[in-house]
C-alpha cells in the first residue's frame, strides 16, 4: 500500500477538472523535516487555474479534504501538509511485509522479457582483478533487481578467452614455462609468463611477431595451439569458479569470445553486403565519423579479428537467441568508447535494437591511489582480498560473540559480504580506494553493520519466542521511532523501482543502511520485550525489519546470517 496514493485519492475529487491522478502524484513531495508531516502538496501550479494565490488554495483544499488514513492536515504558506494515521498505515505496511515476505516489492513490470547481462567477463590466464569483481557484483545485483521487477535476466560471462595475448602466452610458455609449474599455480604462473613476455619483448621485438603468428595458428585451428589454449582456459576457469562460489554468483552462460570464432565470417559478410567496410592500409574498418567516433577496426591486415568483431557477433547472437528487450554490458567506464562504437556499427547495419543495448559503466578501483594493471604484474589478487576480509571478520566475531557455534561460516558471510556491500554502496560511477579494515567494521556504513543489525533483531525475536510471524491483529505504534521504520518499509517497493530505473544497486544499499539506522534508534529507545500492550505490535515491526533487511541484502548479493 502506498500512502501517496491515498492522499492523491483524497485530493482528486477536488481537482479532477484540472489535474489527473498522475499529475497529483507527481506534485506530491516528501517534506524535508518531520514537523511538516509525511507528505506535502504544493499549490503553486493551481494559482493560474483558480486565479487565487497558492496559500488560499491550500487552505481551501484543507477544508474539503478527508480520508481515513489522514490524521490531520496543516497549511504552511502554499503547502498543504498531510499527517498520516501512523497506526493504520503501520498496520497495512507490516501486514503486507509479513504476508508477502521475500516477495514484498515484486512487480510484473518486466513482463518476463529477456535481459542478457554481460558481467564479470575476466580474461583467461590473468588474475581476476578488482575491476572484474565490480562487474561481477554489480551485474549480479542488477540481475536480482531486474528479476524483482519482473524481467528475466540472463547472466552471461563473456570470458576474455581469445585474442593476440594467447599467441604471446603460448610463445612465453614454450620458451620459459613448464607444465608442472602451471598446474601447481595456474594463474600466478601464467601471469608470470605473460609479464615476462612483455619484458623480453622490449629488447627483442621479434617476439611480438612470433606471438602474432602463434595467434594466427590458433585462429586457423592448429592442434598444438588449440590444446595449449584449451588447457590455459580450463585451469583459469577453475580458479575463477572458486571466487564465484564464494560470492554466490552463478552464470546462465559462459560463452566467451572464442565461442564467436565461427560466427565472425557472418559479421564480416553482413558488413560487406551493406557496404560498410573500407580498407585502410590493408585493415578492414567501419567509418564512424558521423557519430564522432574513431573507425571500428574489424579485421587486421593479417586477417585476425578483434575484440569489437567478437562483440558484434555476440550482439547478433544474443539478439537472435534471447530476443531481448534490453541488453546490458556491465563493464568499466574506460570501455565507454568501445560500446559507443559497437552500438554505432549495429545502427549502421540497420538494427534498431542497437538502442536497447546499454553500457553500464562503473568507476575505477585503486589501492593506495594507484591504478591496477596486469601488464606490469601489479594486481590485487581478489582471493587474497576476500581472505583478508574474512580473517578480520572472524577477529570481530571472536571479540563480540566468542561462543557463536558456526563462526567460520558466519565469518565467510560477513567478510565476503563486507567487500560486496562496499563495492555497491556508492554510485557505481564513483571511483574509490579501499582499506579492508574499514569496510569490515560492525559500525558505520558497512555491510557487516546491516548484517549485525538484522542479527540483533533476530535475537529479539528468538528471545520472545516469536520467530514465526503472527498476523497483525492490532497495531498501536505511533511513536516517532516506529514511524521512521514504517516509512522505510513502505518505501521499499519504490526503492527497488528507483534502483532499476537508475541501474544502480547503491539505491538498495542506502535503503538498507537507513533502515538499519532507524532500527537501531528504535531499539535504543524502546523496550521491545517488556510486557506491555505494545509488545505484539513491536514484535511485528521487528519481524518486518528482519524481512526487509534480508531482502535488501539479498538484492545486493549479500548473505544475512541469523546470528553473528
Ligand atoms: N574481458 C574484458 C576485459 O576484461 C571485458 C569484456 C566485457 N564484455 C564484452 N562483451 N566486451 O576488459
Amino acid at each position: 500500500m502506498e500512502y501517496q496514493l491515498s492522499i492523491a485519492e483524497a485530493l482528486y475529487p477536488h481537482l479532477k477538472d484540472h489535474l489527473t491522478m498522475e499529475d497529483i502524484l507527481a506534485l506530491l513531495e516528501k517534506p524535508k523535516t518531520a514537523e511538516h508531516g509525511d507528505m506535502a502538496f504544493p499549490a503553486f501550479q493551481l494559482a493560474k487555474i483558480f486565479r487565487k494565490n497558492p496559500a488560499q488554495i491550500a487552505s481551501e483544499l484543507q477544508e474539503k479534504i478527508s480520508s481515513p488514513l489522514i490524521e490531520k492536515t496543516e497549511t504552511v504558506g502554499p503547502y498543504l501538509n498531510f499527517f498520516l494515521k501512523r497506526d493504520m498505515v503501520g498496520k497495512q505496511v507490516i501486514t503486507e511485509v509479513i504476508e508477502q515476505g521475500a516477495h514484498y516489492g515484486e512487480s510484473d513490470f518486466g513482463k518476463n522479457q529477456n535481459v542478457p547481462i554481460d558481467m564479470s567477463s575476466p580474461n583467461i590466464a590473468k588474475p581476476m582483478s578488482m575491476g572484474h569483481l565490480r562487474s561481477t557484483v554489480i551485474g549480479n545485483s542488477l540481475a536480482k533487481i531486474y528479476s524483482k521487477m519482473g524481467f528475466h535476466p540472463v547472466k552471461i560471462n563473456h570470458l576474455g578467452d581469445w585474442g593476440t595475448q594467447f599467441g604471446k602466452l603460448i610463445v612465453a610458455y614454450k620458451k620459459w614455462g613448464t607444465e608442472e609449474e602451471v598446474r601447481a599455480n595456474p594463474i600466478t604462473e601464467l601471469l608470470r609468463l605473460y609479464v615476462k613476455f612483455h619484458q623480453e619483448a622490449e629488447d627483442d621485438p621479434s617476439l611480438e611477431e612470433e606471438g602474432r603468428s602463434w595467434f594466427k595458428r590458433l585462429e586457423d585451428g592448429d592442434n598444438e595451439a588449440l590444446e595449449l589454449w584449451e588447457w590455459f582456459r580450463e585451469e583459469s576457469l577453475q580458479e575463477f569458479n572458486k571466487v564465484y562460489d564464494r560470492l554466490g554468483v552463478s552464470f546462465d552462460s559462459t560463452n566467451g569470445e572464442a565461442f564467436y570464432n565461427d560466427k565472425m565470417d557472418e559479421v564480416v559478410e553482413l558488413l560487406e553486403e551493406k557496404n560498410l567496410l573500407t580498407v585502410d592500409q590493408g585493415a578492414h574498418i567501419v567509418d564512424l565519423e558521423k557519430y564522432d567516433l574513431n573507425p571500428a577496426l574489424i579485421k587486421k591486415t593479417d586477417g585476425a579479428t578483434l575484440y569489437i568483431t567478437r562483440d558484434l557477433a555476440a550482439a547478433l547472437f544474443r539478439h537472435r537467441t534471447y530476443d531481448f528487450t534490453q541488453s546490458l554490458y556491465v563493464v568499466g567506464q574506460e570501455q565507454t568508447n568501445h560500446f559507443k562504437q559497437l552500438k554505432a556499427v549495429l545502427k549502421e547495419m540497420g538494427y534498431d535494437w542497437a538502442d536497447d543495448i546499454q553500457h553500464i559503466p562503473f568507476g575505477l578501483i585503486t589501492q593506495g591511489g594507484k591504478k591496477l594493471s596486469t601488464r606490469q604484474g601489479k594486481v590485487v589478487l581478489l582471493e587474497e582480498v576476500l581472505d583478508e576480509a574474512v580473517a578480520q571478520a572472524l577477529d570481530q566475531i571472536n571479540q563480540k560473540n566468542p561462543d557463536l557455534p558456526n563462526k567460520e561460516q558466519v565469518a565467510e558471510q560477513v567478510g565476503v559480504g563486507a567487500i560486496v556491500f562496499h563495492d555497491l554502496k556508492n554510485d557505481r560511477l564513483n571511483s574509490f580506494d579501499f582499506t579492508i579494515s574499514e569496510l569490515v567494521q560492525f559500525e558505520g556504513e558497512t555491510g557487516p553493520y546491516v548484517q549485525y543489525t538484522r542479527a540483533r533483531a533476530m535475537s529479539i525475536l528468538r528471545k520472545a519466542g516469536a520467530l514465526d510471524a503472527q498476523p497483525v491483529e492490532e497495531f498501536n505504534l505511533s511513536d516517532d521511532y516506529s514511524w521512521e521504520i514504517i516509512k522505510l518499509l513502505q518505501e521499499f517497493p519504490e526503492t527497488v523501482q528507483r534502483a532499476y530505473e537508475k541501474r544502480e544497486p547503491s539505491v538498495i544499499a542506502k535503503h538498507s543502511l537507513h533502515l538499519a539506522q532507524a532500527f537501531n534508534k528504535f531499539y535504543a529507545h524502546v523496550r521491545v520485550l517488556d510486557e506491555h500492550e505494545e509488545r505484539d505490535s513491536r514484535l511485528a515491526l521487528v519481524h518486518a525489519v528482519t524481512e526487509i533487511l534480508k531482502e535488501d541484502l539479498n538484492l545486493l548479493g549479500v548473505n544475512s546470517p541469523d546470528e553473528m
